[in-house]
């Protein structure tokens, strides 16, 4: 069985400050469980205080918000998988609704930042996900589908059984709606379908995350839901007590 994956996405929330009190807080209150991963995604600034408040605590993970497409060079303003691997990433998020809908992030980039995480030895998260006119046009899954074809075409098949996929409704990204589990869930197995056939067999241990308006009221209805493996959390994973109950689910 997949390891359900609980994944807190600060977005530009937590800078160092904030973060290291988060970290010693939410390890004095959470009582480690080896049965799931728990990654951490603070702003780029704040990464390397996450993993040294974390010190070292192996049930608990980092990743990045984003990288860019090179390894190095006159990028400015932008992180690369090498250096965010040296700063103690283990994940990095590709494609997340933002990067796509507020920075205008194509899916050939998507494809380029997810094939650039593997060369550098960090794990990709690919998000898909559809906006709300796409699903009133009833065309969500060729939306989903499509992104996540893009996005895995520069990888190889071992790559991809190795990094996970999150599906987030653009509409229920921070927005308090969040899909109704058979919603979820059918486009959870479109997308393992899609994945298996890729793969041209089980894609069994590539985990399918939900993201969007999750918290800890609707965390273990979400969880228990087939086919969905675990949860990307925005707002409520700002709140150390919502983000531990949720952790505890
Ligand atoms: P939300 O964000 O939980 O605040 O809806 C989820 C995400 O954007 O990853």
């Amino acid at each position: 069985m997949r390891r359900p994956v609980l994944a807190a996405n600060w977005k530009m929330n937590n800078g160092p400050t904030a973060a290291r009190a988060f970290i010693a807080a939410f390890t004095a209150r959470w009582t480690p469980h080896d049965d799931r991963t728990v990654i951490f995604f603070p702003p780029a600034v704040a990464l390397t205080t996450v993993v040294h408040a974390l010190g070292g605590r192996r049930d608990l993970d980092v990743g990045v918000q984003n990288i860019w497409t090179e390894d190095k060079g006159a990028f400015t303003g932008e992180n690369s998988a090498p250096m965010s691997k040296d700063a103690g990433a283990r994940y990095a998020l590709v494609g997340h609704s933002e990067r796509r809908h507020v920075f205008g992030e194509t899916e050939a980039q998507t494809a380029q930042k997810c094939a650039a995480a593997v060369r550098g030895g960090i794990i990709p998260i690919l998000c898909v996900g559809e906006l709300l006119a796409q699903r009133e046009a009833g065309t969500t899954n060729d939306i989903v589908l499509r992104q996540l074809e893009v996005g895995l075409s520069e990888l190889s098949p071992d790559a991809i059984a190795s990094m996970a996929i999150a599906y987030e409704p653009v509409w229920a990204i921070g927005t308090g709606k969040t899909a109704t589990p058979s919603d979820a869930s059918t486009v959870h197995g479109a997308i393992r379908s899609a994945l298996d056939k890729r793969l041209g067999k089980s894609s069994g241990d590539v985990p399918i995350l939900y993201g969007g308006s999750v918290n800890a009221g609707n965390a273990k209805s979400l969880l228990s839901t087939p086919g969905i493996d675990g949860l990307l959390v925005g707002g409520a994973s700002l709140d150390v007590e919502g983000w531990a109950a949720i952790c505890d689910t």
